[in-house]
Formats: C-alpha cells, structure tokens, sequence
C-alpha cells in the first residue's frame, strides 16, 4: 500500500512538473510578443468604482486602459455579470490577455462564517478548511479568481483592530490555520470552485506599536522569525499562490519597499514561484514614509524590492516603462514579475476560458447552496467560547416559561457579519441573516414567551431605555443580554485606545443583575474586548465575536445545549489596556513575580495584577473533562529520536462534549531565554458521557527547536518541561525530560 502511495505521489509530483514546463513554455511565447507597456500592464491593478476598501483615487480612464492592456486585475469587481463586463474589455486589448478579479474574501462570500478570529477560537482545523472551501465556491462561482485572504498576522495587541481578521497571538495556533485556510481557498487550483489565496500582510504588520493601524513596527530579528514569520512559511508550504506585502514600515524600511523579506526571505530563501501584490496604495504611500521622494522613486524601490503587481498606487502605471528607459529597473525584473502573474493566469485556466469563472447558472445555484448554511451554522457555534457559567445556568431548558432578551445587539442583523463581510449588491441583511432574536425564537417557538428591550445603543450615553428593559427583566425566568462593540469598531482603521465595553452598556448589565434574576451575558466583539465588572458579578458569561449570516440560530444551539461549547481563546483578554503587549509565552525575566501580590522588586505593576482577565487557550463546556496516565516513551532522547506521549482523556460529566487538549513545552535554559511555555500541539476531542480515549502526541526535534543566539535554527541540549491542559494556565499533567546532543 505503502509502496502504491509513493508511486502515485511521484507520478503526480511528474505530472506537475511537466504541467509547470508547458506552462511556462506558453508564458514565454507571450512575453516574447508583449510590449514594454503591455508587460507593466500585467503589474497593474485597478478597483472597481462600486466599492472602496481603500482611499479611491478617482480615474475615468479605467476601461481604456484595459482596453489598451494596461492592467492585469481589478479588485472589488462583484458577480459574474461585472466580471464577465470588465473581462470582455480585456479581450479588446491587443493580446487578450484576461484579467485577474481580485476581492476580499475573508470570512465567507454570501453565506457569511464567523470572523477569522471566532474561527481560530474553535481549534476545528478542519472546519476552517472548509468555511475556506465554501468561501472559495461562492467566489468562484461569482466570477473571482484570488482572495486577500488568509490573514496570517500575529498580534499581541487587542487594541489593533484588525486582530479579528487573523488567528489570534500565537504562532503554533496560526501557522496550523494559515495551513487549513490556504488549503480551504484554493482546493484544487485551477477548478472552478477554487480560488486562489494570498497570504497577507508580509510581514509583522500586527506589531504595529501602540496597536494604531498602519504604525511602523520595530523589533528584532529574533522575534521576527520566531513569532511573525512561521505562519507565512506555513501558508507557503500549503502551496499559496500569491503574498500580499504590507502597509507598515519593518525597522525603518517600509514593507512594499523591503527587499531583504520580499526578495531575500520570500523569493529567496524559501523559494516562493507565485507573485506579490502590494497593499493598496502602499507603493505610493513610502512618499508618505518618508522612504522616497517622488511615486516614481517608490515605483523604483517596490520593483527592486520584489513587489510584482501595485495595488491601486498608480506608481508602476505611469512611471517603471520609463525607470526601465533610463535603466534604472533591469528588464529582467520587469519580466520575472509579468512571468509570476501570467503563470497564475495559465494555471487557472483563463488563457482557454476567460469567461470561466463567470458562469450565471453555477453563481444562482452555489450562492444559494443549503449545504453552505449548514456547515455555517456548525462552525459558529464551534467558534463560541463559554467564558463563565457559575451554578450552570447554561445551558437553558426549552420549557422555561418567560425570557427576557435584551440590549442593543438582540434584534439587528448587519451587525452579526462583523468587518470584512463581502458587500454584495441587492443583498438584504434582514433576510439573509439570522439574528440573535429570530435565532431564539426558532429554538423555542411558542413554548417559551419571549420579552424584549433595547436597553441602550452600543455606543453614547444614554440610559432612557433602562426603565424598560429592567420592567422585562423583572418578569421573566432568566434575562439574555446581548451587548458588546459594534461591527464596525473592530477591522481596518479601528483600532482603539479603550477596549472596554463601549457606551453604557455595562452600566445596563448592573441594573438588570439589580433585579437578582438570572442573567446570561452574550458578547459581541471582533477582539478581547475589557468587561471586568461584568466578569466578576455575572454568573453565566458567553462570548460570541461575530458569527455570520446564521449567528442567532448558532448562539441559541449553544444557549439550550444543542451545542456544547468547545472554543477556546486564541488571544489573551487583558484586565486593563495598561498591561498591553499582555500574551501568554512571555519570558520569565530575572525578577519574576512569585505571585500576583509581590511588588517589591519584582517584574509586576503596583497598580494591577499581572495575569490576564481570560489567558489564552481558556474555554469552558458543558461537561468536565479528566486528564490522566500521562506517560512519556522516554524520559531521555537523543536529536533523531522522538518521544511518544500518552494520555487518558475521560468525558467525566453527562453531556457529549469536544475538548481542545493542548500540550506546551518550555525549554529550561537556552542560548537565548526561552519563553515560561509555548504551544506546541493540540488535539481536539470529542467525547460521549463517560468515555474515555488514550490521546497520543509525538515530540521530535523539530518541535524542540528555536532561533538560537546566532540566529540559527536548531534544538539545543538540556531539560525540557512538558505540560499538558485545557488552558494555558490550565495545566492537569506534567512531566519533563532530556534532550541530549552530542557534540565532537
Ligand atoms: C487592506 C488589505 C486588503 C486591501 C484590498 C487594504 O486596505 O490592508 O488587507 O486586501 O485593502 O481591499
């Protein structure tokens, strides 16, 4: 069998090669007809006029130029009708080569999944790879080739806005998904349910200081490799066909104009065959920086950098042909990048069918695909995290008598979509998703009489609805309080210097936990949001991000217990701003607090604790999981060798339910210090009542390898500290063991 499986692999590793020569024979003859224009054509990309994700720089000459080949994608061109419209312009131009449509495609198309955040809260690779797939179906089927998409951005930072795009602060957790995600999107390239990914932003753009979007991000090589990068590289082994670089400035050197990531990391060392695309308008924008003077310098510097196409920034449009002429840019740049994007074009078949994503039957029916709604709703309420559930108020019964569900997100429907949701022209919100109150009323139906009261809006300050929602509250069974930040205060552009709980709305929560009822709180939010009273005085605590187009009907399957709650927190959830840069694998210092009190002398604020509100990895269920018999093969391996490691893991309360199992290592002593614990697998599990499952995980050298002092990548000699739990604070079993290395 073995044997079989090593020789299909060949005859299709064989199969691709020779595909990857006919197709490069092909881009060839066409370079050879372009002209110098037609080539910078290809490195152009226009957006559409219907839709700006970035500052529009208004151009009537738009259709002209494709006409006259000199562009070679547009973004923000929605629907096969649009798409076949621009693309019959393009076979107008002189050569026909088709153009390459571009959208945002982050968290679904029409059918709308969870933000990528939520999604990485449910530690469901496999869901995710298949919220990518159905995405990558919608889109196709609309006439879309590529997504910027996935999001592949660590950051430590919750003030950052766009946090809620990508998978959360740590790289082990968001080198798996960019995995998945990529994987999701692009299917089998080529096909006409795939499109193709690209792995943004490149790089380190979620170290933005101060968390402000757009800010410049300085740190050091270390960190950059170890913590920023490998998520990347994971995107890149998945077979990603396009980067998209990024709008800050990386140790002074802005990240369009960066040749040692574009050309030396990206190109070079790892080798990367696809293109680069820039941010929008970020080749123009290093005129901003400071970087150089004129759009014609940031045009010389983005092509030797190895940006290959220019984001809406109209610096290659109208000035490489002429850095060319006075040999500034070799041609052989020029044309490696022209090769890049026409492969990609080759590759998806668009050479034989232009028209081939533009299918109006195939759009009709994918777009209305019950199965896409289905899986939707899996994956929302997989991406909920149960944050407290005291006396276990959750999950509710279904014969309650009287619920009253209030705040200002209960009855809305847009705001369930969260940022980054493709605007679809004609689509009507009020129909398409379900909201948290039609989600309740489905689930109960006439069983249970539901009451409601706005109580306030997310934002201002102003209390005049209270009266009325604690009248609700005081006659009902339990109150459900639906609050948190809107849609649109979390995204590009939204970063904020308060994270907590906006408007009045914790002040709402005190007058209805006044009435002494029951009270379920339910948060809406795209990052960690601060809620610190709310956490301490609320008995049961849900948080639900943004889930999408069936956001309602999952958090009711999660309310009532149809669905157990398995996600676990990607990010840490801070107690105050001040503590921020707050993530969980810090390193120890050489003060260490010894406990959350100690101030004297030791690495802690006088004015708050250091731990976080909620640490990173936590989630509760509606079953209790026990951890036991963790056994280790050795206790001692050399570099080639590797440890199996076991466990029980025993469903021990009365409701099925899936555990996230995760196991972190620290490395006692290195030539560099090595975080307090980090990450290093995870499985996720689901159990019946009562039963019981012998995990296992495998820890080889890789696992135990770092940048070490001279940059390199290696595992060193030493102790190791094994920990195995629900959290990262949530350790149930330790054990440790012993890398030994010989040296000669
Ligand atoms: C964002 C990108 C996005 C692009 C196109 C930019 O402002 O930073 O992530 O893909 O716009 O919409």
């Amino acid at each position: 069998m073995k044997k079989i499986t090593t020789l299909l692999c060949l005859a299709v590793t064989v199969l691709g090669i020779a595909q990857q020569k006919i197709i490069d024979q092909k881009v060839n003859a066409l370079l050879k007809q372009m002209t110098l224009e037609e080539k910078i054509g290809q490195l152009n990309q226009y957006t559409g006029d219907n839709q700006a994700t970035g500052p529009i720089t208004i151009n009537p000459n738009k259709e002209k130029d494709i006409k006259g080949g000199h562009v070679g994608s547009m973004l923000n061109i929605i629907g096969t009708k649009y798409t076949r419209q621009y693309q019959e312009l393009a076979m107008q131009s002189r050569l026909k080569i088709p153009l390459l449509f571009g959208q945002d495609v982050i968290h679904g198309f029409k059918t709308t999944f969870p933000i990528p955040l939520a999604e990485a809260a449910s530690w469901d690779l496999k869901a995710m790879e298949l919220s990518a797939r159905i995405a990558a179906t919608e889109a196709a089927a609309s006439g879309i080739h590529w997504t910027f998409a996935p999001m592949v951005d660590i950051s430590r930072d919750p003030r950052w806005g766009r946090v809620m795009e990508g998978a959360g602060e740590d790289t082990y957790l968001g080198s798996k998904i960019a995995y998945a995600r990529v994987k999701g999107f692009q299917g089998n390239l080529g096909d006409v349910n795939s499109v193709m990914a690209c792995v943004k932003h490149f790089a380190a753009y979620g170290a933005a200081v101060g968390g402000r979007d757009y800010n410049s991000v300085d740190i050091s090589e270390r960190m950059l490799w170890e913590t920023y990068l490998p998520p990347f590289k994971s995107a890149l082994d998945a077979g990603a066909a396009t980067f998209m670089n990024s709008f800050n400035d990386l140790n002074g050197v802005p990240a369009t104009g960066n040749k040692y990531l574009q050309r030396d990391i990206l190109k070079g060392k790892w080798n990367f065959q696809g293109f680069v695309v820039s941010d929008w308008g970020s080749i123009s924008e290093m005129e901003n920086h400071g970087y150089v003077k004129t759009k014609k310098e940031a045009a010389l510097a983005a092509i030797l950098a190895g940006s290959d196409m220019d984001m809406e920034g109209n610096a290659y449009r109208y000035h490489l042909a002429e850095l060319v002429k006075e040999n500034k840019v070799p041609i052989a740049l020029i044309d490696d990048a022209v090769k890049r994007i026409l492969r990609k074009k080759f590759e998806l078949g668009l050479f034989d069918d232009p028209y081939k994503f533009s299918d109006a039957a195939r759009e009709g029916k994918e777009l209305n695909n019950p199965e896409h709604r289905k899986a939707a709703r899996d994956i929302a309420a997989k991406s909920i995290v149960l944050l407290k559930n005291e006396n276990s108020i959750l999950p509710l019964s279904k014969t309650m008598n009287t619920i009253a569900f209030i705040g200002p997100l209960v009855k809305e429907h847009k705001q369930n979509m969260g940022f980054w949701a493709v605007e679809l022209p004609g689509l009507d919100y009020d129909k398409e998703v379900v909201s948290q109150w039609e989600g309740l009323q489905n689930k109960v139906g006439n069983n249970t009489k539901l009451l409601y009261a706005k109580g306030c809006e997310i934002n201002g300050d102003n209390k005049d609805g209270f009266a009325e929602a604690v009248a609700a509250a005081s006659q009902a069974d339990i109150v459900i309080l639906s609050i948190g930040e809107s849609w649109n205060q979390s995204g590009e552009a939204k970063s904020r210097s308060n994270i907590h709980l906006p408007g009045v709305q914790e002040e709402l929560v005190k007058a209805i936990l006044a009435t002494g009822k029951s009270v379920v709180v339910l948060i809406n939010a795209g990052r960690p949001l601060i809620f610190n009273w709310t956490a301490d005085n609320v008995p049961a605590i849900v948080y639900t991000w943004w889930l999408g187009t069936e956001a309602g009907n999952a958090i009711a399957d999660v309310l009532f217990g149809d669905y157990n709650p398995s996600g676990k927190l990607p990010m840490t959830f801070p107690r105050e701003e001040g503590q921020i840069p707050i993530y969980y694998n810090h390193f120890n210092t050489g003060r260490p607090a010894p406990n959350e009190t100690a101030t004297n002398y030791v690495s802690a604020y006088i004015d708050l604790k250091n731990s976080p509100k909620f640490s990173f990895g936590y989630g509760l269920s509606y079953t209790n999981f026990e951890y036991s018999n963790l056994k280790l093969s050795k206790n001692k391996i050399k570099e080639s060798e590797i440890i199996e490691v076991t466990l029980d893991l025993k469903n021990s309360g009365k409701v099925a339910g899936e555990e996230v199992v995760q196991l972190y290592l620290r490395d006692k002593v290195g030539s560099v210090v090595r975080p307090i614990i980090e990450l290093k697998d995870f499985q996720k599990i689901k159990l019946k009542a009562g039963e019981t499952k012998e995990l296992k995980f495998r820890i080889d050298k890789e696992k135990l390898s770092f940048y070490n002092n001279e940059l390199e990548w290696g595992a060193e000699p030493g102790d190791f500290d094994l920990m195995i739990g629900a959290s990262s604070v949530d350790i149930r079993l330790r054990d440790s063991f012993e890398l030994v290395i010989n040296k000669f």
